[in-house]
């Protein structure tokens, strides 16, 4: 049986920046399904390509770095020409690693910084003019570290934190003709990211336990809410940040476990 959200996106064009894997890649691969002409880019071309090939539905995958301006405006260029102006852009490509600020070197800092905040910056700026308007919705894919502050992720919080400021300014700046939204995503199982955060399975449980919904979330969880950010159903919704992540930022759970542990 069809229902009316198997075509939600047909005719949309979707560009998705950092969209070769991970939570980006299932973005990329939910939009397809339902009807977009879908493009991911990241680094490495192979890995797009095979992206592109795991899509399916002819999407197409390029190699840009997002802390070009030119390389990914050149891609986004490509792909309003191949498909049609765009009108949903996600900016996801993303760096990470634990480290302190003593064990992290300038460039350390700075790479990261580079490619969430500057390379969202390229991203949305680059896209403007090519862009289906009114009506085009744009996403930054963020985390909770922009807003609880975390050891060892100074470059993350501080990158992540300045591309929930810019959402906001760019809802700003460029309503009503194109609405400017961000997703939070709590911890999502199988995903490079994770790996990085929470390599051993002490740490993993310690996550369950402090989250609402206890457990890490699924990258389909995620691509759902982008799908809801980009339909007429958020038509009036611009500026945001959703937070999809099981209740990690409403606080910690696991103190429940504790008080039930002394009752
Ligand atoms: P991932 O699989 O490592 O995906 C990162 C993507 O960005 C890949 O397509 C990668 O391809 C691309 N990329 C990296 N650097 C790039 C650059 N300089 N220029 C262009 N593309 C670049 O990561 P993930 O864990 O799914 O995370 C995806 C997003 O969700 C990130 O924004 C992350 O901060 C956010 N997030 C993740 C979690 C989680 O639980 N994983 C939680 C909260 C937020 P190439 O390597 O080929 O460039
Ligand atoms: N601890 C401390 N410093 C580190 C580090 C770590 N674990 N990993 C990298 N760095 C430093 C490097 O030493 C280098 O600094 P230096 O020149 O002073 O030595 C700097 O970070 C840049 O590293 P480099 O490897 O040249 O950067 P890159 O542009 O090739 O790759 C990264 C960017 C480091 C973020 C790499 O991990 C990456 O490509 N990540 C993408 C995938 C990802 O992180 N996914 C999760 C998303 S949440």
């Amino acid at each position: 049986m069809t229902s009316f959200r198997d075509n939600l996106l047909a005719g949309k064009t979707a560009f998705v920046a950092g969209g070769t894997s991970g939570i980006n890649l299932g973005i990329a691969k939910r939009f397809a399904e339902l009807g977009a002409r879908v493009a991911v880019a990241g680094r490495d071309p192979d890995k797009a390509r095979r992206a592109a090939d795991e899509i399916g539905h002819d999407a197409i995958g390029l190699s840009g770095d997002v802390r070009d301006y030119g390389a990914i405006r050149g891609v986004m260029e490509t792909v309003a020409d191949k498909f049609g102006p765009m009108d949903i852009v996600i900016s996801g490509a993303a760096g990470n690693f634990l480290a302190p600020v003593l064990g992290m070197s300038a460039n350390a800092f700075r790479t990261v910084v580079d490619i969430d905040l500057n390379g969202t910056f390229n991203v949305f700026r680059g896209c403007h003019d090519l862009l289906n308007t009114p009506g085009a919705s744009l996403i930054a894919i963020t985390a909770g570290q922009a807003v609880n502050a975390s050891a060892l992720q100074a470059h993350a919080c501080a990158a992540k934190a300045g591309i929930n400021q810019l959402v906001r300014v760019l809802a700003l700046e460029w309503g009503p003709d194109v609405r400017v939204n961000g997703i939070s995503p709590g911890p999502i199982a199988d995903t490079e990211g994770m790996k990085r955060l929470a390599p051993d399975d002490a740490t993993r449980e310690a996550h369950y336990a402090r989250i609402a919904m206890k457990r890490w979330g699924k990258v389909s969880e995620v691509a759902e809410s982008a799908v809801f950010l980009c339909s007429p159903a958020a038509s009036y919704i611009t500026g945001t940040i959703l937070d999809c992540d099981g209740g990690s930022q409403v606080g910690d759970a696991s103190r429940l476990d504790l008080a039930r542990g002394m009752a």
